[in-house]
């Protein structure tokens, strides 16, 4: 199996989806939060690119549902939620449909169409999705959201995560020097994520919209053993069953 990263949405080029299996990185926090929800029982995470697309399926959606994302960090006007990962909890959530849009995370959802398969991942599922992908066989590309179009280290450091994982249960081939610097980076500092992510460029926004709790959710590694496939056009977003 070979496994490639790329650093941005902007960078995915055709052979990076044409027979791969694809998992999209947006640590700081939408991937983590789509992932803490489904553990928490959502049926289901409707993914948006804009406000605009969001409110309207809000507006004509038949069924429990709650909108929820973020710009700037913070939650939209007339949205349930925002885009923390720790609100979701069985009782109230089981079986409600998410709509959601964020900044970065959704946007690389969307970018990702046209992979063979497309998964869901985070530090707090990392083993989880590595042993999804070690089932799987096919050739990985490890999509990281970035944040506003940088390069953001939190997600460089969950693709590293995964192919620590990988390495651990099957031979892997490194396709490129990103590939090598998200394991170097992530057995550099694997003992000290939390602070890693606080010092990241999601890091900085997430502390400066008064959200600094979240982080700590984020950087738990292997805490929660699910993972989300994403399926469809327009894509949704449902827990893996290891059939689908
Ligand atoms: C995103 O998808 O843009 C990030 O998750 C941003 C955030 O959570 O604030």
């Amino acid at each position: 199996m070979t496994i490639d990263v790329v650093l941005l949405p902007r960078e995915l080029r055709p052979e990076h989806l044409a027979q791969k299996t694809v998992v999209v990185f947006d640590v700081l926090r939408a991937t983590t939060t789509m992932t803490a929800a489904l553990a928490a029982g959502v049926k289901e995470i409707r993914i948006f690119g804009s406000l605009d697309t969001a409110l309207a399926a809000g507006r004509s959606f038949q069924g429990p549902h709650l909108l929820c994302g973020e710009r700037n960090a913070v939650k939209p006007p007339g949205f349930d939620l925002g885009n923390s990962p720790d609100v979701f909890n069985r009782e109230l959530h089981r079986n409600t449909t998410l709509l959601m849009t964020t900044t970065n995370g959704t946007v690389a959802i969307l970018a990702s169409k046209g992979a063979e398969a497309i998964f869901v991942g985070a530090l707090v599922n990392a083993h989880a999705v590595a042993e999804v992908l070690g089932k799987g066989g096919r050739d990985l590309t490890l999509l990281c959201a970035g944040t506003e179009g940088y390069v953001s280290s939190e997600d460089v450091l969950g693709a590293g995560a995964v192919i620590d994982g990988l390495e651990s249960r099957i031979p892997i081939q490194l396709k490129s020097d990103t590939a090598w610097m998200a394991r170097s980076l992530f057995r550099a500092e694997r003992m000290r994520l939390k602070d890693a992510l606080s010092e990241s460029r999601g890091g900085h926004n997430i502390r400066r919209a008064g959200l600094t709790p979240d982080i700590a959710f984020c950087a738990n590694l292997n805490s929660i053993d699910v993972v989300g496939v994403v399926q469809g056009e327009p894509p949704v977003v449902r827990l893996f069953d290891g059939e689908s």
